[in-house]
């Protein structure tokens, strides 16, 4: 099967709904692709797989190495790396050079940046240069120091109006995406309606043209419980109980037993 393609995804629109997964590691990449339109090397990792507090400590060469893991464990589905914090915000040209270092490292398709009316511009820079942009507005991790949390968006009409001008300005400036995070659900669907783009909500609406989680966390890996986070498996539990069966054994000499032991010839 030839790798998806990001106008394949733009064109996407209005067809069926465009499923996305996170992904940081070979292993995971290997066992979503098959089942994805977009793998996303998304800056989560710093808490995910690192134990930071939040996205913003996150680096370029980590998305970089994790980037390219994800590459070389895909084959069908586009492979969307975020640009970390400080990497992009300070200039168009700044972005460039950091999207241009994460794509040469990973094999990579296209980067994925958050803001709205303030990033335009780069938006705009990268995408007019063979950059394609995903943008990601409303909920915006990397903003925590600025927002004061995670808690959803757009509860008042000031702040609604300026979440759906955020996205108009980025699809306008040419974004082939956007991800719509935490909001009520009347912004993402008129944000949906009025852009040209493909919308990937997470804690959005099911009438986003597609959706995004975290797979740790649809896969019940993470201790990490927000309201839009439906866990399709314990997996936590499932290893868990597979350590302890393990430990058991051990503590048993149960394990190794005669399959996985080595016998002389004769
Ligand atoms: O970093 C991430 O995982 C993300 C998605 C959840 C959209 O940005
Ligand atoms: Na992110």
């Amino acid at each position: 099967m030839k790798r998806l393609t990001v106008p394949a995804i733009r064109k996407q629109k209005g067809a069926a709904p465009l499923v996305m997964l996170t992904a940081y590691t070979v292993r995971t990449a290997q066992l979503l692709d098959p089942h994805c339109d977009m793998l996303l090397v998304g800056d989560s990792l710093g808490q995910v797989i690192y134990g930071l507090p939040s996205t913003v400590p996150v680096t370029l060469d980590m998305m970089a190495a994790h980037g390219a893991a994800v590459v070389r464990g895909s084959y069908h589905a586009v492979v969307v790396i975020d640009m970390p914090f400080g990497s992009y915000e300070a200039s168009p040209e700044k972005a460039f050079e950091s999207a241009a270092y994460l794509l040469k490292q990973t094999g990579a398709a296209a980067v994925k940046l958050e803001g709205g009316i303030a990033m335009a511009p780069t938006v705009k820079f990268l995408s007019e240069r063979g950059i394609p942009v995903m943008g990601h507005v409303g909920l915006t991790p990397q903003a925590v120091n600025t927002l004061g949390g995670y808690g959803a968006r757009g509860r008042s009409k000031v702040e609604a109006a300026k979440i759906v001008a955020d996205a108009v300005a980025i699809a306008d400036a040419g974004a082939f995406a956007i991800v719509i995070e935490g909001v009520i659900e009347p912004i993402a669907i008129e944000i949906t309606r009025v852009v040209g783009c493909p919308t990937i909500g997470i804690g959005a609406s099911a009438q986003c043209d597609g959706q995004v989680l975290v797979a740790e966390d649809m896969l019940g890996l993470f201790e990490r419980t927000p309201r839009f986070v439906k866990k399709f498996d314990d997996m936590a539990g499932r290893i868990s109980a597979a350590v302890a069966s393990y430990a058991e054994e051990v503590r048993a000499r149960t394990f190794p037993g005669p399959e996985q032991i080595y016998a002389p010839k004769d």
